[in-house]
C-alpha cells in the first residue's frame, strides 16, 4: 500500500479562495483588510517567509504595511512601533516575524500586540482561549494541520493522536485541538525516552521538532496519518522533513510531503485569521 500524498498546496488555494471571497465582502462593507508586518534585522530565511506572506495576501486582496527595521533597532522603539499598530483602526491583523534578533526578547513584544489583532494566535490571551476551548485566531500551524486532517478524512475522535514537539506556536496549541476534536492525545518531546514505541501505538502522527527525518518510516503504525511540520536542510542540501517520507509512504494512510504540505496551509491559515479579523471590524462575524 502506498500513503495518499496530501497536497498542502491545494488545499490551501482552496481556503485561499474562501479567504478572497470574504475580504471582497468585508470590503463591500467599507473595510480593507489589512495585515501590518514586522520584520526585524536580516535574516534571509525570515525574509523569503514574509516575502511569500506578502505575496499571497495580495493575491486573495488584502493590503499590507511592511514595517523593516534594522536589527539595531531597540525592543523600545519596536514596542513603540506594536503600541501604534494596536491603535490603528485601519489595522486588522499584526504580524511580527519571529524570530527577533539576539538582545530583543520576543515574549514582550507579543504581549504588546493587541489579542484582538494577534493573527498569529501567539499571546498568551489566545493561548489561554484556546485551551478553554473558546479560540479568538488559532494559532496558523498548528490550524493548518487541522485542516489537513480534515482533508485526509482523519477520524479523531477515540484516535490516539501524537505530538512530537512542545513548543508554544505550533506543539502545545496542536495537542489542544486534537484533545478538542476528543483524539486521545500523547505529546511527546526531547525527553521522551521511547519515541519509537509511542510512534508505533499512534492513529495519528504530527511531528515538529525540525530534526531531519527523526521518525523513521518504520516505526509509523500501518495506516497512520502522518502531518509532518518540519522543514529541514540535510547536509547534502536536501529539504526534508521530521518523517522520513520515503520509508513511511508504504506504511501509513496518507502522508504531507515536505515541502508543499503544512508550509502553504500555514500561510494561508494566517491569511483566514486575517479575513476573520476583517469580518468582524466589518460586523459581519462576532
Ligand atoms: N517564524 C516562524 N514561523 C512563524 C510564524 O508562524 N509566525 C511568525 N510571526 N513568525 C514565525
Amino acid at each position: 500500500m502506498s500513503a495518499t500524498i496530501l497536497d498542502g498546496k491545494a488545499v490551501a488555494a482552496q481556503l485561499l479562495r474562501d479567504v478572497g471571497t470574504r475580504v471582497q465582502a468585508a470590503k463591500a462593507r467599507g473595510v480593507e483588510a489589512t495585515l501590518a508586518v514586522i520584520l526585524v534585522g536580516d535574516d534571509p530565511a525570515s525574509a523569503v517567509y514574509v516575502r511569500n506572506k506578502e505575496r499571497r495576501a495580495a493575491e486573495v486582496g488584502i493590503a499590507t504595511r511592511d514595517h523593516r527595521l534594522p536589527a539595531s533597532t531597540t525592543a523600545a522603539s519596536l514596542h513603540a512601533l506594536v503600541r501604534e499598530l494596536d491603535d490603528d483602526r485601519g489595522v486588522d491583523g499584526i504580524l511580527v516575524q519571529l524570530p527577533l534578533p539576539a538582545g530583543i526578547p520576543s515574549e514582550p513584544v507579543l504581549l504588546a500586540v493587541d489579542p484582538a489583532k494577534d493573527v498569529d494566535g501567539f499571546h498568551p490571551d489566545n493561548l489561554g482561549r484556546l485551551m478553554i476551548g473558546k479560540p479568538r485566531f488559532v494559532a496558523c500551524t498548528p490550524a493548518g494541520c487541522m485542516r489537513l486532517l480534515a482533508h485526509a478524512g482523519a477520524t479523531l475522535a477515540g484516535a490516539r493522536a501524537l505530538v512530537i514537539g512542545r513548543s508554544t506556536i505550533v506543539g502545545r496549541p496542536m495537542a489542544q485541538l486534537l484533545l478538542q476534536a476528543d483524539a486521545t492525545v500523547v505529546q511527546a518531546h526531547s525527553r521522551t525516552r521511547d519515541l519509537r514505541a509511542e510512534v508505533e501505538r499512534a492513529d495519528i502522527v504530527v511531528a515538529a521538532v525540525g530534526r531531519a527525518e527523526l521518525v523513521r518510516g518504520e516505526w509509523i503504525k500501518p495506516g497512520a496519518i502522518v502531518i509532518d511540520v518540519g522543514t529541514n536542510r540535510t547536509a547534502e542540501g536536501r529539504l526534508v522533513g521530521d518523517v522520513d517520507f520515503a520509508g513511511a509512504l508504504s506504511r501509513a494512510a496518507a502522508i504531507t510531503p515536505v515541502p508543499g504540505g503544512v508550509g502553504p496551509m500555514t500561510i494561508a491559515c494566517l491569511l483566514d485569521n486575517v479575513a476573520l479579523a476583517a469580518e468582524r471590524r466589518a460586523g459581519l462575524v462576532a
